[in-house]
């Protein structure tokens, strides 16, 4: 990695890769709300305790209900609306003029979206949908850029009942039809456009170009975003500000079971198809509302929070929109990336708006990096007091480079790992609380079971790597994937049976105080700059372009992005790789799934290994990319092709290098 930072900075980092442990900073833990790291005796009793912090319609009277194993409930006979307890409660405590997000928008545009606003948009918004046939338990789908629109409308699915089904607006429309399908949605939100970067990209006209032929897609709102040009179908599109314009301003939430379905966000696994991951409400409520304020350490009334993920992941879902709204929090929202207008655009807004907590993922931090301390360093952040990471395992460099560089050694870091799966943070540190280990997620958090175990489902000796689990249920546990119960139960309860959950990832614990190392994936998913990918969705990407007969996709280590996608691709006949065809497969990747899934490297090979079943050895193929010593190759039908595939792989290196 290209080192721009300054000599003293590097000799300074090189000596702190020798520090082990980060103790809370002393000025820190005087004024934190947890002190000390208390796993609670009886878990359900605690996670109890703390869903009363909720407004309910109808408290529940009991917690966590394992009758019907793996399908667990929490809360089950309780009633509650999500958008009641993000909005309605604070504007009734008087909190109506609170900003909820300053909005940036790319061009320089800002907007104070406060919890009045909020509410009553959600409202005319949830009207709005009702008047247009959608009903409780009615799918909507969602695929917004970052723009408050995108709150509002995830809330009024929340007041009415109906599901939300937000796609990460980086997919392409391809995938969201895709997942308007698998989930028959009844409605879609979208945007005649989004900015990018400084240009202008259409949305709603590459929406219309796929969706045509969903019978069950009835209505298309759409946000007026950027004034791109979009032809309006006039029986089933409507603009997003006329017909909230022209709705009530008054919804009267709907009371719903603590276990209605809150919302749908398919995730990558191991096959093509993604999972609809499905959470529900009182649980996920419970466990987001607390994990968002004792992890980071909220102080509503004087924290400013910046969640720099876009609102189309988990991290999302839970750390911009229901965690922060439900603690009554201000947060910043960034429309873009953190290289546009400039490469220093994020400080400069943590500077402006005076951020205390900020999230990000290990990626961004080395991005940073490579940009240059300086870029951090002419801005003022001192009123920056904790730094959080998402998504992957950070490397101790970057983790030592935030923590010195953006926390200027006064802000605990908290390495949270989680998943899509479970809803909300399981593993991190309690930050004046707990020390910090640079690379180490930290410790379970109380009221949560995860362990590393082999095999057979024991618990490995601390120190030995092993297969995460979690062992007992959590309230913001997904309930199942969408329409999918044997998939649910074979994919996360097959393995232990139906009381462990296997997380799929690798892990070990150390030994003198637990700390859970994450090591990776075990299954075909693999995570580029924190984003999780499925190899088989891009290979059956790559092999539904005619010119292709065949494609393994690994991911492959990558100093920026953590992992990058390679893909080994043979061609029909006698075809032959090339440089445009290269370019051409990678658009056909970005057309299908989106532009992050385009392989970084793609090696054309004339044969790919394979098991004398016919299944193809990624194993193999990681080894020959990353440079190891190949494993066993007895068991392949033709050895051979290992040597040729090495040969062509040294030629790609040789070529990259040249
Ligand atoms: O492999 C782990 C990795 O990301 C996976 C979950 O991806 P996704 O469902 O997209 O959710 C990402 C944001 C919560 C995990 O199985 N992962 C996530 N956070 C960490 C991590 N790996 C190591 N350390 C983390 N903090």
């Amino acid at each position: 990695m290209a080192d721009t930072t300054s000599k003293d900075l590097g000799t300074e980092l090189e000596e702190l890769l020798e520090v082990e442990t980060f103790d809370p900073p002393e000025g820190f833990v005087a004024d934190a709300l947890v002190k000390e790291h208390e796993p609670p005796a009886d878990a359900v009793a605690f996670w109890a305790e703390q869903a009363r912090e909720l407004e309910w319609i109808r408290e529940p009277t009991q917690a966590l209900d394992d009758a019907n194993k793996p399908f667990f409930t929490w809360f089950a006979d309780g009633t509650i609306n999500a958008s009641v307890n993000c909005l309605d409660r604070h504007v009734a405590a008087g909190l109506g003029d609170r900003v909820a997000f300053h909005w940036h928008g790319e061009g320089g545009e800002e907007r104070d979206i406060t919890y009045g606003w909020l509410l009553e948009q959600t409202q005319r918004a949830a009207n709005a949908l009702r008047s247009r046939g959608i009903e409780q338990g009615d799918v909507v789908g969602i695929y917004l850029p970052m723009v408050p629109e995108v709150v509002v409308a995830m809330l009024a699915c929340a007041r009415i009942g109906a599901p939300h089904n937000v796609v990460f607006g980086g997919f392409s429309a391809g995938s969201v039809k895709e997942r308007m399908e698998f989930s028959q949605a009844k409605a879609l939100i979208t945007a005649d456009g989004a900015r990018r970067k400084g240009k202008t990209a259409p949305v709603k006209s590459e929406v219309d170009a796929c969706m045509g032929d969903l019978d069950h897609l009835e209505t298309i709102l759409v946000v007026r975003n950027t004034g791109t040009e979009c032809e309006m179908d006039a029986d089933r599109d409507v603009w997003w500000h006329e017909a909230l314009e022209a709705a009530e301003p008054e919804c009267a939430p709907a009371e719903l079971d603590a276990e209605h379905p809150l919302f749908i966000l398919y995730t990558s696994g191991s096959t093509a198809k993604p999972k609809g991951i499905l959470h529900t409400t009182g649980g996920y409520l419970t466990q987001v509302a607390w994990t968002h304020k004792h992890v980071f350490d909220l102080k509503p009334e004087e924290d400013v929070y910046w969640c720099s993920a876009d609102v189309g992941w988990i991290t999302g879902h839970s750390y911009i929109v229901y965690g922060p709204l439900l603690n009554g929090a201000t947060s910043v929202m960034w429309e873009g990336g953190p290289d546009h207008p400039h490469k220093g655009i994020w400080w400069e807004l943590c500077a402006k708006r005076g951020v205390t907590l900020f999230y990000t993922a290990p990626t961004a931090i080395r991005a940073c990096m490579k940009w240059g301390a300086e870029l951090v360093q002419e801005h003022d952040l001192s009123k920056l007091r904790l730094l959080g990471t998402v998504g992957e395992p950070i490397n101790p460099k970057a983790w030592l480079w935030y923590w010195k560089v953006v926390g200027g050694g006064r802000c605990p870091i908290v390495d949270t790992w989680w998943q899509t799966e479970t809803g909300a943070i399981m593993v991190t540190t309690l930050p004046g609380a707990q020390h910090a280990k640079p690379g180490s997620a930290g410790t379970p958090l109380p009221g949560i079971d995860v362990a590393v175990l082999d095999d057979d489902g024991t618990e490995v000796e601390h120190g030995t790597q092993g297969l995460l689990a979690i062992r007992e249920p959590w309230p913001s546990m997904l309930r199942g994937l969408y329409k999918e119960d044997e998939r649910f139960v074979e994919t996360y309860f097959s393995k232990w049976g139906k009381d462990t959950y296997l997380v799929g990832d690798a892990a070990r614990r150390d030994a003198e105080d637990g700390y859970v190392w994450v090591i990776g994936r075990i299954d075909d998913v693999i995570n580029v700059s924190g984003h999780r990918m499925s190899t088989a969705e891009i290979e059956s990407a790559i092999v539904s372009h005619p010119k292709v007969a065949e494609a393994a996709v690994i991911g492959q280590a990558d100093e920026d992005t953590g992992q990058a996608v390679c893909a080994f691709v043979t061609l029909e006949g006698d075809l032959e790789g090339s440089d445009d065809l290269e370019a051409e497969l990678r658009e056909h990747v970005a057309a299908k799934i989106g532009k992050l899934a385009r392989p970084k490297r793609m090696i054309w090979a004339d044969d790919l290994p394979k098991t004398r079943s016919g299944k193809i050895m990624r194993r193999l193929l990681r080894d020959i990319a990353e440079g190891r010593a190949l494993g066993d190759v007895t068991t392949l039908r033709d050895p051979d092709v290992m040597a040729q595939l090495e040969g062509k792989v040294k030629e790609a290196q040789a070529d990259g290098e040249g």
